[in-house]
């Protein structure tokens, strides 16, 4: 098998910020300690970054918590936030190609994907969040007596970020965008896979004008930095995404500590349900992007694609067909649809689930193996004949893996896509109307896509149901997660 490409020396991009970012000043950490980041292509080192734990918590919750209480972006005019979101846009967008370079590098997706999509809705989501700034306002009541009764809608305060390594800058962009826009202050997390596009953000945040303290970066690990992020009695509210088990731990912490507001966004097992109506060959591609897009690791991802009966064979022979199809290789070269795992662990893991798909008798259609001999890169693999009990159609596996499952009529495959801790999205392919919104409704997800897939967009809501989350991101309701509503009563 053809060992995956080296990317060339002079292709790599310079990385500028490898420190904490604390009231405005990159710094070491207190411990003096750094963590490798990893290129997932070679498994190699890309370099050092600063590590933070508690100590370094404590100094940047001060620093957002005075920047809060004193600094001059609580006296903002909130039309010189939005301002200032629209700067950091521009900044983001006229260093597209280099923010796209140094996703691909630290995360191991294709640049052309990092560019056309990362970068872009990035840049999209400050944006739309920057034209909020000065739109949020509360309401007048006409409660009874004499009275005069309105809202205001106040920023909750210092706000802590956990994000992932799945789309580093982007997840970097939904939590920091809104809160921003609402006048919070945040200390955020960037996961330790992945900091390098969070820090030169960073820098682009300060180039933009932001005040000390109202944006502080802690790259380092869960279980030290975050966990004293989750449990300080300073932080406001936490915002995180990640898997499920660690969003237990938050909701925890936040009992255990000052009963933080707490925003989940958390896994999924997402039921993508293709009925024989429907054009066979746009579904096949609709569940093929649904599943593969971003090396199958989206929280969203159609994971358990059930297809009608009579049209099975047929779809799972063009399912294989198309996986087989995908190139995957080095994340440099203009025609890879498809690059490495993010890290050693996740490929594990997803050759574990694999491995399990055939001990449990699923029939491999497709892949089963890495690619290359170095580096995380797996073939696109298709299971077919998947039962619900298996633990490929029960687990988040998070990696190129599609579990292909027969079924019958509206009423079992609704029971049965949900039977699932998880309720994140679902689709539905077909031509008839009414299906479409028998599935549309009776499927608990947040998110439902009648013959489409991952069509996220930065205005409309996205989160879930279940144990895939609390709250919305996005959107007027994502604003919404990042104010305190305040009723005022003037006695007349
Ligand atoms: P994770 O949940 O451990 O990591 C996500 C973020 O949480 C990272 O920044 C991490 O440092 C932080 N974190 C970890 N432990 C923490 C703790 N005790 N307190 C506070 N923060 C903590 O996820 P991981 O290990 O990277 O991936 C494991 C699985 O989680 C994946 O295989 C996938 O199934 C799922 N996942 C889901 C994501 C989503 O978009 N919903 C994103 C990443 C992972
Ligand atoms: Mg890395």
């Amino acid at each position: 098998m053809a060992s995956v490409l080296q990317h060339p020396a002079e292709q790599r991009v310079p990385v500028s910020a490898t420190k904490l970012l604390i009231n405005n000043r990159w710094t070491a950490s207190a411990s003096g300690k750094t963590f490798p980041t990893i290129d997932p292509a070679t498994g190699e080192v890309i370099c050092q970054v600063a590590e933070a734990d508690a100590a370094d918590v404590e100094k940047a919750v001060s620093a957002a918590h005075a920047a809060f209480e004193r600094g001059p972006w609580r006296k903002m005019p909130a039309s010189e936030r939005g301002r200032l979101l629209h700067r950091l846009a521009d900044l983001i967008e006229d260093h597209a190609e280099e923010l796209a370079r140094l996703e691909s590098l630290d995360n191991g997706k294709p640049v052309s994907v990092a560019k056309a999509v990362d970068v872009a809705a990035t840049v999209g989501c400050y944006r739309y969040f920057a034209g909020w700034a000065d739109k949020v306002h509360g309401k007048t009541i006409p409660i009874d007596g004499d009275f005069f009764c309105y809202t205001r809608h106040e920023p909750v305060g210092v706000v802590g970020q956990i994000i992932p390594w799945n789309f580093p800058m982007l997840m970097q962009a939904w939590k920091l965008a809104p809160a921003l826009a609402t006048g919070n202050t945040v200390v955020m997390k960037p996961a330790e896979q992945t900091p390098l596009t969070a820090l030169r953000i960073g820098e682009l945040i300060m180039e933009a004008g932001f005040p000390e303290g109202v944006v502080n970066l802690l790259p380092g690990y869960g279980p030290t930095a975050g966990a004293a992020i989750a449990h300080h009695m300073d932080v406001d509210k936490v915002a995180f995404t990640g898997s499920t088990e660690v969003g237990h731990l938050i909701m925890e912490a936040a009992a255990k500590s000052n009963l933080k507001r707490v925003t989940l966004e958390l896994g999924g097992k997402s039921p993508n349900i293709v009925f024989a109506d429907t054009d066979i060959d746009r579904a096949v591609e609709g569940a093929h992007f649904g599943l593969f897009f971003n090396h199958g690791q989206c929280c969203c991802a159609g994971s358990r694609v059930f297809v009608e009966e009579k049209i099975y064979d047929q779809f799972v022979e063009k399912s294989g067909a198309r996986a087989r199809k995908r190139t995957v290789g080095d994340p440099f070269d203009p025609n890879t649809e498809q690059g490495p795992q993010v890290d050693e662990a996740q490929f594990d893991k997803v050759m574990g689930y694999i491995e399990s798909g055939r001990q449990e008798g699923a029939k491999l259609v497709c892949g089963g193996d890495r690619v290359g001999d170095r580096g995380y890169f797996i073939q696109p693999t298709v299971f077919a004949d998947v039962n619900d009990d298996m633990k490929i159609a029960r687990e988040e596996i998070f990696g190129p893996v599609m579990s292909i499952i027969p079924f019958n009529s509206v009423d079992e495959v609704v029971e049965r896509a949900n039977r699932t801790t998880y309720g994140l999205a679902a689709a539905v392919w077909t031509r008839d109307i009414q299906k479409a919104h028998a599935i549309a409704n009776s499927v608990r997800a947040g998110t439902v896509w009648v013959n489409c897939y991952n069509i996220l967009d930065t205005r409309a809501p996205f989160g879930g149901f279940k144990q895939s989350g609390i709250g919305r991101e996005l959107g007027e309701y994502g604003l919404q997660q990042y104010t305190e509503i305040k009723t005022v009563t003037v006695k007349l």
